[in-house]
């Protein structure tokens, strides 16, 4: 059910890496503003359970390996069965981080961040504005990516991570002056500490040291990225693109 005010009512959206925390929850704040959300995840269970917490029923859970072109195409014509439609929300949230120094990275390991975090996100854009032009709906369109504050600044023990966000931030922007023209802006978040499993490894010294250096002294959590996605992918954020926005308590 979506009701007046609501600021994403009637909009289909897909938002990958939805099993599990900033993805989690963007879906619920998209489903709570009205929208329709195709939770995807390479972790299907995950994403279901992530559906079963969404206000409404019309939302569902698709398995997505984001770095594979088939699982994409495949995951989309699931969604594309189940609501005829292309969704015009896209969020791309999927992402892995596997840290180690640069001296001690195996090929495998740089290989599978750049997979999954930079080649995923340029995979499901390219399908995703695709489908939305071949249905005609691409005007109003709104594609938000996961950077990362690292991205920016670069972090000792994520050279391959750092690298993948930088390289989202750049194809974003790419995006945002190639598809201007069908009516789709392309913006990014960089999230610097939000409190997820992601982050959930973190030794506590280290936490307390990054701590100290955010103006805000405090993390944020998954709710206070999700806010500021969810304005991206409404009409509010019509003349925004390109952009890239912090999340990160003012540490610079
Ligand atoms: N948590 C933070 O502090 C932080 C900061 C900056 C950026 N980010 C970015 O935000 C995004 C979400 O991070 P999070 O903290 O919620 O992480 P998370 O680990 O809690 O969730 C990541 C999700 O992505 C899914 N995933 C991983 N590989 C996938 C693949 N190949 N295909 C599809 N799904 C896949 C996982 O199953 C999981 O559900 C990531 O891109 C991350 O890099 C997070």
């Amino acid at each position: 059910m979506t009701s007046v005010g609501q600021l994403l009512a009637g909009k289909l959206a897909i938002v990958t890496g939805a099993g599990s925390g900033i993805g989690r929850a963007v879906c619920n704040t998209l489903a709570s503003q009205g929208a329709k959300v195709i939770a995807a995840d390479r972790n299907v269970k995950a994403a279901g359970d992530t559906v079963a917490t969404l206000q409404g029923s019309e939302h569902v859970s698709v398995e997505m390996d984001v770095g594979n072109s088939k699982s994409v195409v495949d995951a989309f014509n699931t969604a594309k069965r189940h609501f005829q439609a292309a969704p015009t929300v896209v969020v791309n949230s999927a992402g892995v981080a596997i840290d180690n120094f640069i001296l001690k990275t195996t090929e495998e390991d740089f290989d599978m961040v750049i997979r999954v975090n930079l080649k995923g996100t340029f995979l499901v854009t390219q399908h995703a504005v695709r489908e939305m032009i071949d249905a005609g709906v691409a005007e109003g369109a709104s594609i938000i990516n996961l950077g990362s504050y690292f991205g920016k600044v670069g972090n000792m023990g994520q050279s391959h991570y750092s690298a993948s966000k930088a390289g989202i931030e750049a194809l974003s922007k790419c995006a945002a002056k190639e598809f201007a023209q069908f009516g789709v802006r392309v913006n990014t978040v960089l999230p610097g500490y939000i409190e997820t499993p992601m982050t959930a490894f973190i030794p506590e010294k280290l936490k307390e040291k990054f701590i100290r250096r955010i103006p805000m002294k405090r993390t944020g959590q998954p709710i206070e990225a999700a806010e500021v996605i969810a304005f991206l992918a409404s009409d509010k954020s019509s003349y925004i693109n390109g952009a890239s926005i912090d999340i990160n308590g003012g540490i610079n």
